[in-house]
């Protein structure tokens, strides 16, 4: 098989960006980051000063924003209107309010809606909470990527440091992190879940060429493709 989906779905921090972007490259695939999706969103709400409880209104400028996603050697670039938010959206503005919104019906339905349009095509790598379970629960091959919270939060400590996108300490990256998996496993609707079909990952003790590897194996007995 030619082009087939590949679902990443994951707890923040689980290293799902790294890896989905790399399996991506080799297989020649694009890759599609839903959270950016979610942050870009949120982006625009703190731009237009509104509030993550004021969900109508949230839900109707969602409705009028245009999001693009441009693929590219760096990784992912993401437009919002027309500018370049790729950065910005990495903040931990964006982060605090983030699931907030990501938890709003209205929200979920319309970016679902253009996940699911992206990945008609095929040839797609998509990471994010329900890909394998609500975005393209038919994907041929689906992964479900964990580490252990200690291990997140060091790998995003790390991370931070190296691109200057925070000042948070390790501690408060443990709790953030812990907040958002608790948020996003317990909202009503499409909470964070591995998909029964799913390959369970534990990364904690693995390079990223290892999870990589093992992930192209995958694609090998399942579809015939990869490596
Ligand atoms: O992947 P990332 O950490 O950038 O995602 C930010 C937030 O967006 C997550 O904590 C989650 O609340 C939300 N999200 C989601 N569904 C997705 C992807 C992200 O609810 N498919």
């Amino acid at each position: 098989m030619d082009k087939f989906n590949i679902a990443i779905d994951g707890p923040a921090g689980a290293g799902k960006s790294t890896i989905a972007r790399l399996v991506a490259g080799m297989l020649g695939f694009i890759y599609v980051d839903t959270g950016a999706m979610y942050r870009a969103v949120t982006w625009k709400v703190q731009q237009e000063g509104l509030h993550p409880n004021q969900e109508t209104e949230v839900v109707a400028l969602a409705n009028r924003m245009r999001i693009e996603l441009i693929p590219g050697p760096e990784g992912q670039q993401v437009f919002v209107d027309g500018v370049d938010v790729t950065k910005e959206i990495r903040m931990t503005t964006i982060t605090d309010d983030v699931s907030q919104i990501a938890s709003i019906g209205g929200i979920r339905q319309l970016l679902v809606a253009l996940q699911k349009q992206m990945a008609v095509a095929k040839g797609i790598v998509m990471d994010g909470r329900d890909i394998g379970t609500h975005v393209i629960p038919d994907a041929e091959v689906k992964i479900f990527l964990t580490a252990s919270v200690t291990e997140r939060a060091e790998r995003r400590f790390k991370e931070m440091h190296t691109n200057g996108t925070g000042t948070l300490t390790l501690e408060q990256l443990e709790q953030d992190i812990a907040r958002r998996d608790q948020m996003d496993q317990e909202r009503e609707i499409s909470p964070l879940k591995r998909a029964h079909d799913a390959v369970l990952m534990d990364s904690t003790a693995m390079t990223i060429a290892e999870v990589v590897d093992e992930i192209l194996g995958l694609c090998k007995d399942k579809v015939g493709g990869g490596k």
